[in-house]
């Protein structure tokens, strides 16, 4: 199963050693590999072992005690970690990396030893997955065919639940007939909840056991007397340590000792299990619309299921077997999919993946009722390696490619707790925020002002798009549709000129060429949402501003050198000057079309002009040396030209396979292609994730987007979505009025047009992306005739949008204003306005009749029949929602045929 995961040239190689265990045999490997990966607390790697070890590390290099030993005979060899007492250590043959495992063969005297690191992904079992335990499994034989006496040996010191020494740990050891599993948990004597100290966190058990069994023991004891006495007499019967302790000196280990009697080989793989159990996970915070804040203990997702630590070992163990099968599957799957791409490129998938998956928790609280609502899973991913932050944006963008691959519903998951939490009316900021909190595990839910404005508005709106489109998924767009449409509207404002450091790769200058065009990229998405969601004015207002930004775009990216390549800024800066176009990423993803394909290829040409001038692989631009592992993935992604692309991913493999080979940060993020290392490197950062981006793009996406039919609104709970609380009583009549007001006037316009107007295909809300795409063409056709506003006048700021923070119905706003029928139109309110101004649009509807041009005005006049239709659709909506929230006051009119 494994052997598939090295290049063929590789596999004669490596079976050599076998043969010949003088000569150890060292592939080319990146310089620190992970062993066991399964949560942000559970993050332990080790530095390339070669003939001897050094101890295993926590992803922030603080030591990790953790030893392994086999003892074959009377003779003792170490396989892990580092042991003064032992003379022997197994050497090691051949060490192989797949996404969810690290392999090491040795060579310990007599005996071929196999350890296998599994951390899991599990990409159909979200329960699973909220499990942080890792297995070890080692499988023996020997090279004489002889019978042999064999004892495994295993332990972890206290440092795997805090870094300091002085601090006082405690401990409780569950031995053979409590439980199918024998174990040790270990603690901090006073951890504080929630809290982190050193990267851990404060309130961690660490996990160590094994199936229970006749040959198991689990004993406490100092490290050295145990590590000699396992050694000279093959039991753990060093000097014993009583809880609570120190932490260090003299240490306390937690052994488990598996006895295999005599044989000539393994007949089924000796298994530990290797864990963090907290719960619970993150604590929540957010604010009411009525400024009360309430905070939410969040549960392991498994905690519904497994209610102690003893259930979560035992059926940890006991489902070995079926976890091994699934990481078969999971590999193959993704090095099936990498192998399309190049060798190379399954080495770095392989990094990449559990690295990735480990930055996150998975979770569940009660509901209203006091039980699991297991409908509310969410995920929250810390920013490891550089920061604390709850859901870094940049970071979740960056790896989406990774989980949209593994399953898209992780990436909703990942996604909702950021739209929650900005979907109140609290929530006066008109862009996005760019994580939840500062200090994982607590997401704050301080919604902090920061910079990277069109940054991160633009990627929350990409990936909402993504993730409903690949997974078909339309709950989160349709609940969290009024936020996402404040930030295009913010988009609108602000897409074509960013202020200067607003980009998160630390761009000093303004009007980066790579961030305006996600903007532009992530209005298309917009109005694709829009579209999913059966709102065609809004589809159709987004899509024109897309589009119209976009000639801007072309128009001002054509500089005297830009027949080459794009240049860095917007209409300024030095000629030759560059970046890689890692935004442009999204329009493939997403399939919005915005990007000529010449583009992608002078791009792809420069690229590789820039690979083969310089050895140090694809710096961010022509202003810095950083490199981005992220973002070169990203740019790969983007060159259809196979050659290239595999380049440049090839050029990202030197370094961290080969040149950096003795470096010993956990696989980083970002390097310099000078070959010094990147201040804030992101060592073991999630943003890796983005290795995936080239697979992410055959996903198929789904047939369509599903949009749930709207809940009603529970008794108990806060209404911030509600368009019916504020427009409710009084304001009825007038709205039932206006229904009529507009009905008619609309029925008499139509009947007076008829004759005078190609008839347009009615749009209903039923109607799918195609119908859709027509109808644009169409209008897009129209407007094309139109005068193009100057640019001034397109990113002239439109009044008060998104600064009322009202938010609106759970899936339908309220009346929209119609269509643009020129990039200038006025206003557009993401708030609700009182009945006169919501329905703005009509007026504005007449007075914009009027200026249309006589071969524009028939167009314009299709456009606002579909404007005012939707207009009535609308109203019917809000009629709807009113009568669900308020049924003895309101009776939904019938519904008219248009
Ligand atoms: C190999 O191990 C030795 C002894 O621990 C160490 O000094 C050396 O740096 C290691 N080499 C590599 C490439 O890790
Ligand atoms: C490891 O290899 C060295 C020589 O490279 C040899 O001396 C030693 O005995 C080997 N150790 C084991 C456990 O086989
Ligand atoms: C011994 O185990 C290794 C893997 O650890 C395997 O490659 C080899 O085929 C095994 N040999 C025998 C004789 O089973
Ligand atoms: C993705 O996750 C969902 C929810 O857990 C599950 O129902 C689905 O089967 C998973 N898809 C795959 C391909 O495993
Ligand atoms: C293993 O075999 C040796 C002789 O080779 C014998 O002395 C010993 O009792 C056996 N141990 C077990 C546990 O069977
Ligand atoms: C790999 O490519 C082959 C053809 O080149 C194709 O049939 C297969 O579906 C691809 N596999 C994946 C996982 O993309
Ligand atoms: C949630 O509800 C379950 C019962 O459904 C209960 O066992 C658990 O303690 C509750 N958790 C919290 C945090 O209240
Ligand atoms: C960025 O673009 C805006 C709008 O075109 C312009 O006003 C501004 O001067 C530009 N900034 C720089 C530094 O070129
Ligand atoms: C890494 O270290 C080994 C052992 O010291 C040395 O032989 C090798 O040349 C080094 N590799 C690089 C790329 O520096």
């Amino acid at each position: 199963m494994f052997m598939h995961v090295w290049t063929l040239p590789w596999i004669s190689i490596l079976l050599l050693p076998i043969v010949s265990s003088q000569t150890p045999q060292l592939t080319p490997l990146p310089f620190v590999l992970p062993l066991a990966l399964r949560s942000p607390y559970l993050h332990a790697w080790t530095r390339k072992p070669n003939v001897s070890f050094s101890w295993p590390m926590f992803w922030n290099h603080d030591n990790l005690g953790w030893e392994g030993m086999i003892r074959i005979d009377d003779h003792a060899y170490q396989w892990l970690g580092v042991s003064g007492t032992l003379p022997d250590v197994a050497n090691i043959t051949n060490t192989q990396i797949t996404p969810t495992r690290t392999i090491f063969t040795y060579i310990a005297g007599p005996a071929q030893l196999t350890a296998t690191f599994l951390s899991p992904i599990e990409r159909s079992d979200p329960v699973k997955q909220s499990i942080p335990f890792s297995y070890i499994s080692l499988d023996v034989n020997f090279t004489d065919g002889l019978q042999h006496r064999v004892q495994v040996y295993m332990d972890i010191s206290g440092e795997w639940v805090t870094p300091s020494r002085s601090d006082i740990i405690t401990w409780s050891t569950s031995t053979v007939g409590t439980s199918s599993s024998s174990f040790h948990q270990i603690q901090r004597n006073a951890p504080q909840a929630l809290v982190e100290a050193g990267d851990r966190a404060e309130d961690t058990t660490a996990v160590i056991g094994a199936k229970s069994g006749p040959s198991v023991s689990v004993v406490v004891g100092e490290a050295g007397s145990s590590r000699r006495a396992f050694s000279t007499s093959g039991v753990a019967s060093g000097i014993p340590s009583t809880p609570p302790a120190k932490m260090g000196n003299p240490w306390p280990v937690f052994t488990v000792v598996q006895d295999l009697g005599n044989i000539s080989a393994t007949t089924s793989p000796v298994v530990f299990a290797i864990g963090v159990y907290r719960n619970p996970s993150i604590l929540v915070t957010s604010t009411t619309s009525t400024g009360k804040t309430q905070s939410q203990n969040r549960a392991p997702l498994f905690a519904a299921s497994l209610s102690s630590i003893s259930d979560v070992v035992d059926t940890f163990l006991a489902d070995f077997p079926n976890a091994k099968s699934r990481a078969d599957d999971v590999d193959s799957i993704i090095l099936n999919a990498a192998g399309n791409i190049s060798e190379p490129y399954k080495d770095l998938v392989s990094l990449a993946a559990r690295q990735t998956m480990a930055s996150t928790d998975l979770t569940i609280a009660n509901g209203t009722d006091g039980r699991w609502n297991m409908s509310d899973i969410k995920m929250f991913m810390k920013d490891v390696g550089v920061s604390g932050r709850v859901n870094p944006v940049e970071k979740i963008y960056a790896s989406f490619p990774f989980f949209l691959f593994i399953n898209s519903t992780y990436a909703g998951q990942l996604l909702s707790p950021l739209l929650e939490l900005q979907d109140s009316s609290s929530n006066d900021q008109a862009f996005a925020a760019r994580d939840l909190g500062q200090n994982y595990p607590q997401a704050s839910g301080t919604i902090m002002k920061h910079e990277q404005q069109v940054e991160h508005t633009s990627s929350m709106l990409i990936m909402a798009y993504a993730h409903a489109k690949i997974s078909g998924d339309g709950t989160l767009i349709s609940r969290h549709y009024s936020l996402l449409r404040k930030w295009a509207e913010y988009l609108i404002d602000s897409t074509m000129s960013p202020p200067d450091s607003s980009t998160v790769d630390g761009a000093t200058y303004a009007n980066s060429t790579n961030l305006v065009i996600k903007g532009i990229i992530a209005l298309k998405a917009m109005s694709e949402i829009s579209n999913a969601v059966s709102l065609a004015d809004d589809a159709n207002r987004y899509f024109q501003f897309s589009s119209a930004f976009m000639t801007q775009w072309s128009a001002l990216t054509q500089t005297s050198s830009s027949d080459s390549h794009l240049p860095l800024s917007l209409g300024g800066g030095s000629p030759s000057s560059w970046s890689q176009m890692y935004n442009l990423y999204a329009d493939k993803l997403l399939n919005t079309s915005l990007i000529d394909e010449k583009i992608f290829q002078n791009q792809a040409q420069f690229y590789q002009s820039e690979l083969s001038r310089k050895s140090g692989g694809l710096s961010l631009d022509s202003t810095n040396v950083v490199a981005s592992v992220a973002w070169s993935f990203f740019t790969a992604a983007t060159i259809s030209d196979s050659t290239i692309r595999n380049n440049l991913i090839s050029s990202v493999h030197d370094q961290f396979f080969k040149k950096r080979a003795n470096d010993t940060q956990p696989f980083p993020v970002n390097y310099n292609t000078d070959g010094s290392n990147a201040q804030g490197a992101g060592n073991a950062s999630p943003a890796v994730g983005a290795i995936f981006a080239p697979l992410a793009l055959s996903l198929s996406p789904a047939q369509s987007i599903t949009i749930p039919p709207p809940t009603p609104p529970q008794a108990t709970s806060e209404k911030p979505h509600s368009v019916a609380g504020p427009i409710a009583g009084g304001v009825l009549g007038g709205l039932v009025l206006l229904l009529l007001v507009t009905l008619g006037v609309f029925y008499l316009r139509r009947r007076r047009n008829q004759t005078k107007f190609p008839r347009v295909e009615a749009f209903t809300a039923e109607s799918g992306i195609d119908s859709y795409q027509d109808l644009t063409h169409n209008s897009w056709d129209s407007a094309s005739h139109l005068h193009m506003a100057p640019r001034e006048e397109i990113s002239r700021p439109f009044g008060g949008s998104g600064k009322t923070g009202q938010v609106l119905g759970p899936n339908r706003p309220p009346a929209t204003n119609v269509v643009p029928t020129s990039i200038s139109i006025p206003t557009v309110g993401s708030s609700i306005e009182p009945p006169s101004t919501a329905l703005s649009g009509i007026s504005g509807f007449s007075r914009n009749a009027g200026t249309g041009s006589r071969s524009s005005r028939s167009q314009l006049s299709a456009t606002e029949l579909r404007g005012l239709r939707s207009e009535v659709k609308n109203l019917r909506q809000v009629m709807q929602q009113l009568q669900v929230d308020r049924p003895d006051r309101i009776q939904i009119p019938p519904t008219y045929a248009i």
